[in-house]
């Protein structure tokens, strides 16, 4: 059984953990935060990720998964180390890499020769060439094997991914790290290191560029009488367009799309490149957020209105609201002088709007939406589909609702008496 370290339990480095022992590895997972190992010891994931807390504690049952806090443990032994490693936005607009350069002596010093660092954390383009020589010098392989997990789906989508992308300089190395995806059933690209990572800032920027063009396509589609849903399916049906990312909604955000974004147009210009497409898709999510929230504004006559959100993380499905559409609009709601509460599923007690402004999250929907002069929603529970409109038209003061999400049940809310605001008419 191969015996893999894996650095980092945050999203990434707990998810591939998990499913590299799924599939059959021995895995040592570490991370320098000793108060996440213990929980994750005890089986207990902070993370709200689907089957991801089941898949720890099993394969921690059958001893293919272990946790520390010491990385020598992940470096020591194992044929392979993953570096799963955060590299948040730094003060240029590119990655903070220094999580990675920090564990590289380490990595060096105490890895096995002839081991591989597979490296799954987001990095420059071009970072990894220079990683590779590093390493080359204690006779360590090296691979860039992208992530293309998303929140809430994670492990479905390490378990049945897309694609598997393995940039090397060493075709059998990358066939290596092949080896412990278990039986692949998925397109594999492997390519040189650079290419590997720019397929992931490009897939994410593409993926951010076809929703900010659902967005605009939608207040078009509005003004039309065209029916978005028909007209994307329409679109999909084609190859060439493909499925998904066409749904409109209060603008893309998470901890994903704004900083690869934002990186990507970084190194770009770093290189004397204007990636113009990019930097237009930065601008049209920003603009599209900012037009929400006046057309919030607008919508009651009202100088400083009741809000109420439904949703505050970036997208269902996880309690995530770093960059958060909902987190936006309310900062720009609460600046311009409206009262805003918010509600979401899985999130509770203070919620960081701005270096300026904090507020405690509702405890219900009804909550949430007590005494507002118009009921927002920002994200796409399945919970507040099923909320009944009757309950909420007896604590609002006024009937109005705004759907950005498209989930709730039009004639039912009509029904109680509310008035959708729509936003492109
Ligand atoms: C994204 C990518 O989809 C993953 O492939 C990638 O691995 C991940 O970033 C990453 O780099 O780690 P994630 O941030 O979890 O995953 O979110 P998505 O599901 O892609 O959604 C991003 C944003 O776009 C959300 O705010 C979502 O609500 C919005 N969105 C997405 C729409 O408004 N409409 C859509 O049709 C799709």
């Amino acid at each position: 059984m191969p015996r893999i370290g894996v650095l980092g339990a945050g999203f990434v480095g707990l998810t591939s953990s998990a499913c590299l022992a799924e599939l059959g590895n021995e895995v040592i997972c570490c991370d320098i935060d000793e108060e996440k190992v213990e929980q994750l010891r005890q089986g207990r994931v902070e993370l709200f990720e689907d089957r991801l807390e089941k898949l720890v504690l099993r394969n921690q049952e059958t001893g293919r998964l272990q946790f520390s806090n010491r990385n020598q443990d992940a470096l020591t032994g194992v044929e392979a180390v993953f570096v799963c490693l955060p590299t948040p936005l730094g003060t240029s607009g590119g990655a903070d890499v220094s999580a990675i350069w920090d564990c590289l002596d380490a990595i060096s010093c105490t890895l096995s020769p002839g081991s591989v660092v597979v490296m799954k954390s987001t990095i420059p383009i071009g970072l990894g060439v220079e990683i590779a020589e590093v390493l080359d010098r204690s006779s360590l392989n090296y691979v860039s094997n992208p992530e293309f997990l998303r929140e809430g789906s994670a492990v479905a989508d390490f378990l049945s991914p897309s694609r598997i992308v393995l940039g090397s300089n060493d075709r059998s190395v990358a066939e290596k790290v092949l080896s412990y995806f278990g039986r692949v059933e998925c397109p594999v690209v492997f390519t040189d290191i650079s290419s590997a990572e720019t397929v992931k800032y490009a897939s994410n920027a593409f993926l951010a560029m076809k929703v900010s063009f659902a967005n605009q396509l939608s207040v078009l589609c509005a003004k039309t009488d065209s029916n978005m849903q028909d007209v994307v399916c329409g679109m999909e049906s084609d190859d060439r367009i493909g499925r998904g990312n066409l749904t409109p909604g209060p603008g893309w955000g998470g901890s994903c799309f704004p900083k690869d974004t934002r990186a990507l147009v970084a190194i770009s210009r770093s290189l004397g490149h204007r990636f113009s497409m990019v930097e237009e898709t930065i601008e049209a999510n920003e603009r599209h957020q900012q037009l929400i929230s006046e057309r919030i504004l607008c919508s009651t006559e009202l100088t400083n209105p009741t809000v109420g959100i439904l949703g505050i993380s970036f997208k269902a499905n996880t309690n995530d609201y770093r960059e958060s559409p909902s987190i936006r609009i309310a900062h720009q709601l609460i600046a311009a002088g409206a009262r805003v509460s918010m509600f979401d599923p899985v999130i509770s007690g203070e919620i960081r709007i701005s270096d300026q402004f904090t507020l405690h999250a509702s405890i219900s929907p009804i909550d949430a939406c007590e005494g507002a002069d118009v009921v927002v929603v920002l994200t796409e529970w399945k919970e507040f589909s099923k909320l009944d409109p009757f309950s909420v038209a007896s604590v609002v003061s006024s009937r109005r609702v705004m759907d950005l999400r498209n989930i709730l049940n039009r004639s039912d809310w009509k029904r109680a008496g509310f008035t959708f605001v729509e936003f492109a008419k």
